[in-house]
């Protein structure tokens, strides 16, 4: 596996250039310019989920922390690090058959470290599969944590919004509403008549975005965990500008890096596996080709 170049400002170089490099984002976080990256976006390994890679839940902060100190000191003043992640019923252990606490455990060790805790989203998945979850229904969303640098983080909530449920009719009302502001008994009110000032919907912290269960299937073979592209999007669109860096040290088939390309960002990975590498980049190199902005593919 080849090392990041020495140099820092090579290594942004290197993988804002090649889109994925094959390598272990714990090297190459370290070579990353401090305060170069608008957004670090990822969707790790989950602890023990996959055959590439097994970390047991109760050592999953230790193994995540030196990451997120790399990226910490490689995020610029307004950037922001985003990280797509999921709970997982203890398989050992003295929880075995409880929910393991390591998601949020990793949450409270980030901001120890220094990382303003901005938001959590939840991904919902609208077509999630049932199966047999012992007393417990399918599982149908995750967790999408935004961390910032500071908190000023760039965010473009007009990049991400959704059309208004209300029909014509009811906004034209609205609109007139000549009461304005509504006190209630409790002694506060909202002004209504702005509510649709925007032209369009704030949409919201629950996402609704389907899983991709047909995954990316590329000559160079095909990878297990694909995000669906709404996911990348969303984030990409709200906390990184056109023009901006977005990094994914995680990259898989390289889901984020398409997208971000796709938006006129510039964006790079990593990814340890050789074969997701060949996936990824044989992806961008599609992508290249077809290149179009789309709609924004998420559903309220
Ligand atoms: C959940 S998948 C990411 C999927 C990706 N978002 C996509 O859409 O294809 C996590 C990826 O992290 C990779 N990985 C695990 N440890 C790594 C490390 N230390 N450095 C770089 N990549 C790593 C795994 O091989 C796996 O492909």
């Amino acid at each position: 596996m080849p090392s990041p170049p020495a140099d820092h400002g090579s290594a942004l170089a290197t993988l804002l250039d090649e889109g994925v490099v094959w390598g272990d984002a714990g090297q190459w976080l370290k070579h990353l310019p401090d305060a170069s990256v608008d957004l670090f976006f990822m969707s790790p390994p989950y602890a023990d989920a996959r055959a590439y890679s097994k970390i047991p839940p109760d050592r999953y902060v230790e193994w995540f922390l030196p990451f997120a100190q790399s990226m910490l000191e490689a995020t610029n003043d307004t950037g922001s690090f985003v990280v797509n992640i999921k709970n997982r019923v203890a398989n050992s252990g003295p929880l075995k058959g409880q929910r393991h606490p390591y998601v949020y455990e990793l949450v409270l060790e980030l901001q120890r470290m220094g990382w303003w805790w901005i938001e959590t989203y939840i991904w919902t998945k609208p077509n999630a599969i049932p199966g047999r979850f012992g007393p417990r229904t399918k599982d149908a969303f995750e967790y999408v944590y935004h961390f910032a640098k500071g908190p000023k983080p760039y965010f473009d909530l007009d990049a991400v919004r959704v059309p208004y449920k209300a029909d014509a009719a009811e906004i034209a009302r609205r609109r007139k509403d000549a009461n304005g502001r509504r006190n209630t008994d409790a002694g506060f009110g909202r002004d209504r008549t702005r509510t649709y000032a925007h032209g369009s919907a704030d949409p919201g912290n629950v996402i609704a975005i389907s899983q991709t269960y047909n995954q990316y299937k590329g000559p160079a073979g095909q990878h297990t965990a694909v995000m669906p592209e709404g996911l990348a999007e969303f984030f990409v669109r709200l906390l990184c500008p056109a023009g901006g860096i977005v990094i994914d040290p995680f990259a898989g088939s390289g889901t984020s890096i398409v997208l971000a390309r796709r938006h006129g960002r510039r964006a790079g990975g990593i990814e340890i596996h050789a074969d997701y590498v060949e996936v990824a980049r044989r992806r961008l190199a599609d992508a290249r080709a077809e290149q179009s902005p789309e709609q924004l593919s998420i559903a309220i």
